[in-house]
């Protein structure tokens, strides 16, 4: 009996709030993929460009943040980091982001709003 009791409370834990963090992860990096972002972000490490799950952290609180974020990628993006990487203790390998001609303003708000949903704890 207390096997199936803890079975069930894992099972409980795997179906509820535990897995939604991963769930987004997952979904921002097969979105980074489809759109031609791995090739320089990932969501917990650089590659050449900040971490998504960063760049969560320093815009979650941002009341523009998702317009700010759009318009980075749509835009590009220049020399925004090398003061925040010091701040987040990484080392950004470029200066800039050349703006994102593959997506639209429509995917760039979908990938957006699942980076800023991103687990920052
Ligand atoms: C050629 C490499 C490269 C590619 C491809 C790339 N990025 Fe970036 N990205 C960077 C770099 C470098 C920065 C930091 C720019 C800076 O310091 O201003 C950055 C910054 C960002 C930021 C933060 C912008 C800000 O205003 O703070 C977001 C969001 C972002 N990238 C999303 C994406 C998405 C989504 C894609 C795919 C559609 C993508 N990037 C593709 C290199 C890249």
């Amino acid at each position: 009996m207390k096997k199936v009791l803890i079975g069930l409370a894992v099972a409980g834990m795997v179906v509820s709030g535990a897995s939604a963090g991963e769930d987004v992860a997952q979904e921002v990096e097969k979105l980074a993929k489809e759109y031609g972002c791995s090739g320089c972000h990932a969501v917990d490490k650089v590659v050449a460009g900040p971490p998504f799950r960063v760049i969560a952290k320093e815009y979650k609180d941002q009341p523009n943040a998702k317009e700010t974020l759009v318009k980075s990628i749509l835009g590009g993006s220049m020399m925004k980091w090398q003061g925040k990487a010091k701040k987040y203790n990484i080392k950004i390998k470029m200066a800039y982001m050349p703006a994102q001609h593959g997506v639209d303003k429509e995917k760039a708000e979908k990938i957006v709003d699942l980076i800023l949903k991103l687990d920052t704890k």
